[in-house]
């Protein structure tokens, strides 16, 4: 494998206002806990009681039933992404999943507005596959490591050093690098989407270590970009092996963007939605979920009868996503994504290569 330098962060581009002239702001719901609220979100916190503490619920039932109330106003779905806070997975999104459910079910939703719960490059590939539909992110400054690590220029410029040699990027990426790339791919996808290109050998960006595991698991040749997630590239393989040998029963499941160290000492090596799907068809007695620590809440929260053992790696982009923000998307239509056309016609493309790809 080879691997190229990264460069650093890029401003992202401001196109219009957020604010979409169709929708007027509506005023502030009442956020007061009374037995009405209680009564009605009481099925909701049976699903998340046993990773929510009840002295908790009485400031979050307001906003979600607010929430609730107001996706139905605005006619407007909530996508939410894996690494979600139980409340805001378990309670007021209507579709969850990893990067590449959200961007399945984004072409298939009827829906008027479309919320991302997630980071930026999610919701800019719902709009991508939603030209016409309003694309909502509670806060803009949700970003990604990786999406900061490479721009669209830097693609140029490989294929100016590779010619010929085909470009794959992670979803984890600005619409500018996309509308650059021949084909989108999440770790869902990502040995799949290499392999169907029939090439001996192909550009995999931005994440080094994604690469180096899809090139662990494919003949063909991988280029790599220097690109990390702060969240995953903070675990380390030393730390694992003090988790087994405390307990040897322990099972280890990681997510593919962890280093080569980490993955070496893991059971299984899947994205997030293999991940929950593995606890919960395997059941294990304990379980370590290498990845942010939200996702083992939300698992927790289905199968109690698993143990998860958690050290702590919070993604501070995901977590800049909450109840009030999301109250205030709905209420004041904001922020709005919004892609140069010139620049989603491309980047869409290789997008939507990804979603028809037959797996
Ligand atoms: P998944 O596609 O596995 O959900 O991963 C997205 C992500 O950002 C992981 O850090
Ligand atoms: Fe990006 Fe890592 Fe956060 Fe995922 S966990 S959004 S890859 S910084």
């Amino acid at each position: 494998m080879t691997m190229l330098e990264a460069t650093p962060d890029i401003a992202r581009k401001v196109l219009k206002p957020s604010v979409n002239p169709r929708f007027a702001p509506l005023p502030m719901p009442s956020l007061d806990y009374t037995d009405a609220v209680a009564a009605e979100t009481a099925h909701l916190y049976e699903r998340v009681k046993t990773v929510i503490p009840a002295i908790e619920w009485p400031v979050m039932a307001p906003y979600i039933k607010a929430i609730n109330d107001l996706k139905k106003v605005r006619n407007a779905v909530i996508l939410a992404h894996n690494y979600q806070t139980p409340e805001i997975y378990h309670c007021v999104a209507d579709i969850v999943g990893d990067s590449l459910q959200l961007a399945k079910e984004a072409t298939k939703t009827d829906a008027d507005v479309i919320v991302q719960c997630g980071v930026h490059f999610m919701a800019e590939t719902s709009k991508l596959l939603n030209p016409d539909k309003v694309v909502l992110i509670p806060d803009m400054r949700a970003g990604c490591s990786l999406a900061a690590s490479i721009t669209g220029a830097d693609i140029r410029l490989l294929r100016e050093r590779y010619p010929g040699v085909p470009v794959v990027t992670y979803v984890n990426t600005s619409a500018d690098v996309k509308a650059e790339s021949d084909m989108c791919c999440t770790s869902s996808n990502a040995v799949e989407v290499v392999e169907s290109l029939g090439a001996d050998t192909v550009m995999f960006l931005p994440d080094q270590y994604l690469a180096s595991w899809v090139a662990s698991q494919t003949k063909v040749k991988i280029i790599s970009w220097a690109g990390a997630c702060e969240v995953h590239e903070r675990f380390t393989g030393a730390e694992l092996r003090a988790y087994r040998e405390a307990d040897p029963t322990i099972q280890i499941i990681a997510h593919p963007e962890c280093p080569p160290d980490v993955i070496a000492e893991a059971d299984f090596t899947g994205s997030t939605a293999k991940m929950a799907d593995w606890v919960k068809t395997r059941r294990p007695t304990k379980v370590l979920m290498v990845t942010e620590c939200s996702m083992a809440s939300n698992v927790a929260a289905e199968v109690p009868d698993v143990e998860f053992i958690r050290p702590c790696n919070l993604c501070p982009h995901m977590k800049r996503i909450t109840l009030p923000r999301i109250l205030d998307s709905l209420l004041y239509m904001k922020d709005e994504i919004l892609v140069d056309p010139m620049v989603a016609a491309k980047a869409r493309r290789a997008v939507e290569r990804m979603v028809n790809l037959k797996s």
